[in-house]
């Protein structure tokens, strides 16, 4: 059987190995991967050896069939620790099974439709504020939505007029865990947050009481650099008092709708003590579906106008689908009715993926495309890297919705096309996104015409999320 010293290595970015600081870099290396034929390669972060699976089938056997060994890697746990604590996003084990129990219910493909008349009243409202000839950034438009929608639909609260500041103060949280990604004092923080666990399971008595409570200060990263800045402070506190302020709010309206909120402040630990939720928990969670919930949506949109913008032909189809709606709202949620703009979403997704990359850690020593990973050994699944495999998507960078036709999909191996990620911890907001995405385009389609320079290349911007750099700058004409 190969060892890892047998896998094909990639070669190192910058010196500080295979993920380089710039965008594009990261996105060239991700590329590179998507024309291996080997099924794992390896890199390095510094000293430490990684693993990427570069073919469907490999990603399928880390992401599913051997989900039970991996764990999401404690780095970005560390990293997203103020922001979102122990959210669904980020906690293991336990804690995430009976979390995600809880709140599957509420994303299920059938309970979604009663959250299409807030997706489009929002978008409607968007569209109503626009005037002719006015110089919009059409990201910012879609993430004004987008966060209306899921503070609507989830926590019943109104954030229109505060998407702003909000989202100002999400773009400086999400700026900061960016950048420090690749750093070597995240790797040096993790091995003091291993190390600590690992002794106290070792020891007894205060020793053990002491590294406990060291392990619980290395979660949070209050070594790394920029932490304390009180930019970020700021932000993080702007979050969590309007997050805090909707969950107060619903407290004193009563818990009686079967909605996000009162899930959480019901929930009573089914396993044991019968103890409702913590605050802080019920704030963890909070603040990941909000978060979650609107920066990928926004960003998939973003993109897909500016893409519609530079084909013609294909934003004459997605305009004639959402005008045969006539002057009816487009409410009810009916698939059929929004399939080319449901295709133009996902072949959005497919170029610039949201969430890029999943990074993971074995739990223990396990086998992937025929290779033993030791325990602790980290690997990165690539959404980027499969979306450009050329045997999956012929002419890879051509944008081409078509490529979603139900019977040009079902020749495709289902691990091609990743943007939610899959298994176990595959998106719980999927459906929601996916209703969300095309009547949000059908809406603002209808009523205006987006005038984007054609002939102007937006390059990406990694923020944790794929963003248009700089924005997607737009003039409004009427129709
Ligand atoms: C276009 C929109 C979206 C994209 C591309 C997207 C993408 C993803 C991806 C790739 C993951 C898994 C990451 C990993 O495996 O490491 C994920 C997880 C998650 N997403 Fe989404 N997401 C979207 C919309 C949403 C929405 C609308 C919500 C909630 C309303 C949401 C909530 C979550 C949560 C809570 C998780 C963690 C699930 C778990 O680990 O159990 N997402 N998302």
């Amino acid at each position: 059987m190969p060892t890892i010293a047998d896998l094909p290595r990639m070669p190192d970015v910058d010196l500080l190995g295979s993920f380089g600081l710039a965008t594009s870099e990261r996105l060239a290396f991700q590329r590179a991967l998507a024309s291996q034929t080997a099924p794992l390669v390896r890199g390095r972060i510094l000293h430490l050896p990684v693993y990427f699976p570069c073919t469907p089938e490999a990603a399928h056997e880390v992401l599913v069939a051997k989900a039970k060994s991996f764990e999401k890697s404690p780095g970005l746990r560390v990293l997203l620790h103020d922001l979102a604590g122990e959210g669904l996003f980020t906690s293991e084990g336990a804690l995430w099974r009976s979390q995600r129990r809880l709140l599957s219910p509420l994303f299920q493909p059938a309970p979604m439709h009663r959250y299409a008349d807030t997706m489009r009243a929002v978008a409607a409202r968007a569209a109503d504020e626009m005037t002719p000839g006015a110089r919009i950034d059409v990201s910012h438009v879609t993430t004004r939505i987008a966060m209306s929608v899921v503070g609507k639909a989830l926590f019943d609260a109104d954030t229109f007029d505060e998407a702003d500041a909000l989202g100002a103060a999400l773009t400086t949280c999400l700026q900061w865990v960016n950048e420090h990604l690749a750093d070597p004092q995240l790797v040096a923080h993790v091995l003091a947050l291993d190390a600590t666990a690992s002794l106290a399971t070792r020891t007894e008595g205060r020793l053990r009481d002491l590294l406990l409570s060291a392990h619980a200060r290395f979660s949070s990263p209050f070594l790394l650099p920029g932490v304390r800045d009180a930019k970020l402070r700021e932000a993080v506190r702007v979050l969590d008092e309007r997050i805090t302020a909707m969950i107060d709010e619903r407290r004193r309206q009563g818990l009686t709708r079967d909605d996000l909120l009162t899930r959480l402040l019901t929930a009573r630990d089914p396993d044991g003590s019968g103890e409702p939720m913590s605050d802080r928990q019920v704030r963890n969670e909070a603040v990941t579906l909000f978060v979650a919930g609107h920066e990928t949506t926004a960003t998939a949109l973003a993109w897909s106008f500016y893409l519609l913008a530079r084909n013609p032909a294909l934003l004459a189809r997605a305009r004639a689908e959402a005008d045969a709606f006539g002057d009816g709202p487009i409410t009810a949620w009916e698939p059929e009715r929004l399939a080319f703009c449901t295709r133009v979403f996902r072949e959005a997704m497919r170029l610039y993926p949201p969430i890029m990359m999943f990074p993971r850690r074995t739990l223990e020593p396990v086998e992937i495309a025929g290779t033993t990973l030791p325990a602790r050994a980290l690997v990165f699944v690539s959404a980027y890297t499969q979306h450009y495999r050329a045997e999956a998507y012929p002419d890879p960078d051509r944008f081409d919705p078509d490529r979603w036709l139900p019977e040009r999909e079902a020749a495709r191996h289902r691990m091609a096309y990743l943007p939610f990620s899959a298994g176990p911890r595959v998106c719980i907001g999927l459906h929601f996104a996916m209703m969300e995405g095309p009547i949000v385009l059908a809406t603002l389609l209808r009523r205006w015409q987006f005038e984007i320079d054609p002939h102007t290349t937006i390059r990406e911007d990694n923020f944790a999320t794929l963003r248009p750099r700089g924005g997607v700058p737009a003039i409004v004409r009427a129709r």
